[in-house]
C-alpha cells in the first residue's frame, strides 16, 4: 500500500513537471506578428515621452497627433509620416545626406530635442521605427496633400 502512495506521487511529480514543460514551451513560441504590434504600441507611448529628448518636447511636439498632421517647426512645414519606411535609406534634407530611417530618427532625437542618440540595438528605437512606418496618413485621408502644405 505504502509503495504504491510513491509510485502514485512520483507518477504525479513526473505529469506535473511535464506539463509546465510544455506550458513553457508554448510561451516561447513568438508570434511575429503579435511581436510587431506590441512594438508599435511600445512606439506610439515612446512617441509622447519628452524623455527622449532634453527640451521639454517630444515627436508628437512637432509630428502632430503621431504623425498623422502636418506640424511645423519655426516656419517649416512638416508633413505628415507617409510610408517613412519606404522613403528611408533615402536622401534627409534636414542632414543634407542619405540616411536610415533610424538615423533620420536619432537626427530628431539628438538636434530639435537634444537628447541622446539610441544605441542601434536599443527596443526603443526598434518601437519607434516600427510605429512611424505604420503610420500612414494618406491611406487614412486624413493627411493635407504635400502640394497644399508647400503654401
Ligand atoms: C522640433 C521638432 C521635431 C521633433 C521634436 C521631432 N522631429 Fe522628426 N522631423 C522634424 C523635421 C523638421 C523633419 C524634416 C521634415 C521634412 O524633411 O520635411 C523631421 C523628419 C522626421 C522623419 C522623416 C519624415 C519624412 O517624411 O521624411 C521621421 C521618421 C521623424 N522625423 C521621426 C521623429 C521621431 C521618431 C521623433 C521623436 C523621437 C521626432 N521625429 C521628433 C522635426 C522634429
Amino acid at each position: 500500500m505504502k509503495r504504491a502512495v510513491i509510485l502514485l506521487c512520483m507518477l504525479l511529480i513526473v505529469f506535473a513537471t511535464l506539463s509546465i514543460a510544455q506550458e513553457k514551451k508554448a510561451e516561447m513560441k513568438a508570434d511575429p506578428g503579435n511581436e510587431l504590434k506590441q512594438s508599435i504600441e511600445r512606439g506610439k507611448g515612446l512617441f509622447i515621452d519628452a524623455s527622449l529628448g532634453t527640451t521639454g518636447m517630444s515627436c508628437n511636439s512637432c509630428h502632430i497627433e503621431g504623425g498623422m498632421k502636418a506640424g511645423e517647426m519655426g516656419d517649416m512645414k512638416i508633413p505628415p509620416f507617409t510610408l517613412v519606411a519606404k522613403k528611408y535609406p533615402g536622401y534627409f534634407k534636414m542632414a543634407e545626406k542619405v540616411m536610415t530611417l533610424d538615423q533620420v530618427i536619432n537626427w530628431c532625437i539628438l538636434t530639435p530635442m537634444e537628447g541622446t542618440p539610441l544605441a542601434w540595438d536599443d527596443q526603443r528605437m526598434a518601437d519607434l521605427a516600427s510605429y512611424v512606418a505604420s503610420v500612414n496618413a494618406m491611406k487614412s485621408g486624413k493627411a493635407e496633400s504635400k502640394e497644399k502644405l508647400k503654401k
